[in-house]
């Protein structure tokens, strides 16, 4: 249905996570797959997880930080695939810091990351893109964090995620002549190790507290799983989504549509919240 048989799929932060789960949602519908990771370990399972769906994997230590392993990378990558068909960016790191005080050596690394890097990985995807006449689909993992203000010391991470989706419309109008779309996807809290670390400095107290925050900002009453990102991939990914570029697509349970004075009735049958619309 979304023929994506035989295409090639290039994915970052692919040993663990949301990346690792699209490596082989990918690989179920017959993607051949490039999964870039700086964990070893964990980067071995994938690529074995993925080759038991007879597709072929290449596996590759790189810091996408680092210009000279991204170069690297996709000299290898090039060497071995006739062609690129699909990026997604999902490599990230994450420095909590108030605004006063944040250390500008950890500003550099997370903007070097997170930005930089998925700037470098869609140029090298793009340039293959473009001398192989291909187009091609270029997703970049951004988040609600760059579209509205999260606190909690995420000012850094969010300034990322916001120069992330600003590029993806720049390089989604620069890049249409070659038909290489590119959008990206703004998902909540997603339950991963990455949630798991956020959650794992706080108290228990202030742990429920921030869970029930989290929750009061979700309209559907739930964080979201891996799964859950799974269509929208596929839909972007394939020629069904073959009229979608320059899009900001939040899959977030409704988080970015309501206000903060909003008021998600989650419980419609509690006698409690009917009288609100008194
Ligand atoms: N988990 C959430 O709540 C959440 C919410 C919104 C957006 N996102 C976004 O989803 C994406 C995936 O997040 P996740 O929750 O799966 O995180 P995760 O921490 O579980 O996985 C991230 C992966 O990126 C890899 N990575 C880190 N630095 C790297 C580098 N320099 N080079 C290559 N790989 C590197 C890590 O090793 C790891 O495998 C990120 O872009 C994140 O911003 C996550």
């Amino acid at each position: 249905m979304f023929e994506l048989n035989g295409k090639v799929a290039v994915i970052t932060g692919a040993a663990q996570g949301l990346g690792k789960h699209l490596a082989l949602q990918l690989a179920k519908q017959g993607c051949h797959i490039v999964a870039l990771d700086i964990l070893e370990d964990e980067l071995k399972t994938t690529a074995g997880e993925v080759q038991s769906h007879n597709v072929d994997c290449l596996a590759l230590i790189c810091d996408i930080g680092n210009e000279a392993e991204v170069q690297k990378s996709f000299e290898e990558i090039n060497r071995t695939f006739e062609h690129i068909d699909i990026l997604i960016n999902n490599a990230f790191i994450h420095r909590r810091g108030a605004p006063e005080t944040f250390a500008s050596e950890d500003f550099d690394e997370v903007l070097s990351v997170n930005t930089r890097g998925s700037f470098l990985c869609a140029q090298a995807c793009a340039k293959k893109m473009i001398s192989e006449k291909t187009g091609g689909s270029i997703i970049n993992i951004s988040s609600i964090a760059g579209q509205s203000a999260l606190g909690r010391g995420n000012i850094v991470y969010s300034m990322s995620k916001a120069a992330i989706n600003q590029m993806t419309k720049e390089m989604a109008i620069e890049w249409a002549a070659y038909k290489i779309r590119v959008n990206a996807i703004l998902p909540c809290q997603i339950m991963t190790a990455a949630v798991e670390r956020m959650l794992s400095v706080l108290d228990a107290e202030e742990k429920v507290k921030t869970v029930e925050r989290i929750l009061d900002g979700i309209p559907l009453g739930r964080m979201a799983e891996v799964e859950d990102y799974t269509g929208i991939v596929l839909l972007l990914a394939s020629p069904m989504g073959s009229m979608i570029t320059g899009a900001l697509i939040p899959v977030d349970g409704g988080n970015l549509a309501l206000n903060a004075g909003g008021d998600p009735i989650i419980k419609t049958d509690n006698a409690a919240e009917s009288r609100r619309y008194k």
